[in-house]
């Protein structure tokens, strides 16, 4: 459970915005419907902007009542629908976008999604005076001043439980497996799951090792018998194809690998318990955050807590994965 903060009330909205944008994450619905009771609550109307940044664009609001978030709390994907919008770059679209808003008397915004939606909030509330609470939304969990973000943990249990089934197989063929989870710039997902399953070896983009030499080792180890699981995690990185390169590497060292990429899966789905608590707490505490008068903020974890931390932050700064495993080695070209 978390802890959330006990803001006073200095300012009021008549009516506010929702949106979902960039790749959608298990419990993103969970956080929609927080946001609108909340705001329905204190009297709030609240428009659901569909499509993320590109429906605001082309004027895709819809009004939402109570009953619009009935029976969505254990659903995948985001009733609102969500794109990654690249015209949202452009400082003249995001005041063409604020032009809309105002239109419709929206007043406010809460954005739900990863790095790419909340530097656009970020960038929309500096520019237009827009307020903007942002709630981090990813899968990757790779957003910068946020313990955690909504979707990370039901990912990183499907995979657990893709890899669980492919360890049967691992062990009955004494085959190694190249296990390719998500994560184009982030390790997280790949050494959260590597180390709840086990693995042999996790392979994150931020730590760089040449091929050649993981493929050296991995062999090596089989050959001398201090190969264990058979399971190789290893994160998508920003190349596609590491898995295949790997399994290349292996064949020529006398290894024969199975690559399996688990690959949309992980974004889908009905979300953990955690996530829909992590979730219905930031969307409350999003609302409580434009009560208290608060903008360009987004609602971070911080162990238990909740808590504003600028979205100004987030442009300029990168979350690694930690190193926490012994064998947490990257692959690269
Ligand atoms: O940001 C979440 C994420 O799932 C990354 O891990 C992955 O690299 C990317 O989205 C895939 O995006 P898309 O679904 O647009 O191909």
């Amino acid at each position: 459970m978390y802890s959330l903060p006990e803001l006073e009330v200095v300012r009021s909205f008549d009516a506010i915005g929702v949106l979902t944008s960039g790749g959608d994450a298990p419990a993103m619905n969970a956080a929609i419907r927080a946001v609108v009771r909340t705001a329905l609550n204190h009297g709030i109307k609240v428009y659901g902007i569909h499509r993320g940044y590109s429906g605001l664009l082309g004027n895709d609001l819809r009004r939402m009542s109570s009953p619009s978030v009935s029976n969505i709390i254990q659903r995948g994907g985001t009733i609102l629908k969500s794109d990654r919008c690249k015209e949202f770059h452009q400082a003249e679209t995001r005041q063409r976008a604020a032009s809309i808003l105002r239109e419709k008397g929206i007043q406010a915004l809460v954005t739900i999604g990863g790095d790419g939606t909340l530097t656009g909030a970020h960038l929309l509330s500096l520019e237009t005076g827009i307020p903007v609470v942002g709630i981090p939304g990813s899968i990757d969990n790779d957003i910068p001043g946020t313990d955690d973000s909504i979707g990370f943990d039901t990912a990183v249990n499907t995979a657990i439980g893709a890899i669980d089934r492919i360890r049967d197989t691992a062990l009955s063929h004494e085959r190694l497996f190249l296990v390719e989870v998500m994560g184009r710039d982030s390790g997280y997902i790949a050494t959260q799951v590597g180390i709840a399953c086990g693995a042999e070896m996790i392979l994150i983009p931020e730590y760089p090792t040449p091929v050649e030499s993981i493929g050296y080792t991995l062999a090596e180890n089989r050959r001398t018998g201090k190969g264990s699981s058979g399971i190789i995690v290893v994160a998508e990185g920003p190349e596609p194809g590491l898995t295949g390169r790997l399994a290349e590497q292996l064949l020529r060292f006398g290894e024969e690998a199975r690559v399996c990429i688990l690959g949309h899966i992980q974004r889908g789905g009905s979300p953990t318990a955690h996530d829909r608590v992590l979730a219905s707490c930031m969307g409350a505490t999003a609302i409580d955050f434009l009560l208290a008068g608060y903008s360009d903020v987004m609602v971070g974890s911080d162990g238990r807590a909740l808590k504003p931390m600028p979205l100004a932050d987030i442009p300029n700064h990168r979350k690694h994965a930690p190193l926490l495993y012994p064998i947490a080695l990257q692959l690269h070209k």
